[in-house]
């Protein structure tokens, strides 16, 4: 007898390609309506199923993957998962795959676009346009911040920084990285441009946001960090919502402590805080880091390769590894606040 196929859930509509893809090896169910599977149906649609193809909006935590009674596979088309709960798949022996490479170039593309709009007032310009309010060229009308000879501050030196790093010379930029808490950044490249996270937020002219969301980043940027960064510096944050403090951001820029920020991403999206909706100098974007036709295809097919090859019985092609020694939230409080260590506010500190 021919065994059964096995069966993955598909949360979201993918290419056509991608789902021959599946199709070749397994049973699809394809979930094809825009509105994101509560966590009740996430778990009943799941039983059975030996693969699912999620997004980073889905919430798979214990109790999903506990539904998941036949699951072998958890491919999110995302680099990021945490949304996933990696300790509790790990424990079943379930292999989570992410989509890493193939969205870096969208998403510090992605990047640079929020740093060129936020420094040179391209939405507030928009906005001044299409309410009429345009009165014609005047010489100081609108003036932004030019980036030549300043200086680019990294938090975050993965893939994704690395690239936002690497476009800074042809604006005339300086890129440092952020050394990790109790870490230097690896890499030869990057060795001669290695600051103590305090010095580059007091030194940088924009600061951009690419590490993973995790205890230890969480509320990365507080008020002491923003309090940190000089007045005439922006914040890009196109990493996770929750490594800013929104409500500390407002606070800084009602107080004028930074001079703007350009955001993809938000503490509780899709609401973004009514502080930030008011503010002329942010540039807010719906969460668009990698969405390019090119990257989303490219990125739904590596989630299908890797599903595939463990539904084949091969190893995964991009699998994600355990967070190092599985720390816990506190641990993580208590690293954040080693990084801030030598962090000492006094007033003076913020003036550029
Ligand atoms: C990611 O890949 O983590 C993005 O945030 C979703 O596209």
């Amino acid at each position: 007898m021919v065994p059964p196929k096995p069966a993955v859930l598909v949360t979201r509509r993918m290419p056509s390609a991608v789902l021959a893809q599946l199709d070749a090896v397994g049973e699809i169910d394809l979930h094809t309506e825009p509105d994101d599977l509560t966590h009740e149906a996430l778990c009943a649609r799941l039983r059975g199923k030996q693969g699912i193809i999620c997004v980073f909006t889905d919430r798979i935590d214990a109790a999903v993957i506990a539904a998941g009674d036949q699951l072998r596979v958890i491919a999110t088309v995302a680099v990021g998962f945490d949304n996933i709960d990696v300790t509790a798949a790990a424990t079943r022996g379930i292999v989570v795959t992410n989509t890493p490479n193939v969205l870096t170039g969208a998403t510090a593309e992605l990047t640079w676009a929020l740093i060129l709009a936020v420094t040179r007032r391209l939405g507030e310009g928009e906005r001044v346009i299409r309410r009429g309010a345009w009165s014609g060229w005047t010489f100081d009308f609108m003036l932004g911040t030019e980036l030549r000879g300043k200086q680019l501050g990294i938090i975050g030196a993965g893939r994704i920084g690395r690239a936002v790093a690497a476009v800074a010379p042809a604006f005339g930029m300086r890129a440092v990285f952020a050394a990790r808490p109790g870490g230097d950044v690896s890499g030869p490249e990057t060795a001669a441009a290695v600051l103590p996270l305090d010095q580059l937020l007091l030194s940088s002219d924009v600061v951009s946001l690419h590490v993973p969301m995790r205890a230890e980043t969480r509320h990365l940027i507080d008020r002491r960090a923003l309090a940190r960064m000089k007045r005439s510096a922006f914040l890009i944050n196109t990493s996770r919502g929750p490594v800013v403090d929104e409500a500390a951001l407002v606070w800084a820029l009602e107080e004028r402590l930074i001079a703007g920020a350009g955001l993809d991403v938000y503490e509780r999206e899709p609401r973004v805080h009514e502080g930030l909706l008011s503010r002329e100098n942010v540039c807010l974007v719906p969460h668009l880091g990698s969405a390019t036709r090119e990257t989303r295809a490219t990125m739904a097919d590596l989630a299908a390769r890797n599903v595939v090859a463990v539904l084949c019985g091969r190893p995964a092609i991009t699998p994600v590894r355990l967070p190092t020694g599985g720390r816990s939230q506190t641990a993580g409080v208590r690293r954040k606040q080693e990084g801030f260590a030598s962090i000492r506010r006094t007033s003076g500190d913020t003036e550029s």
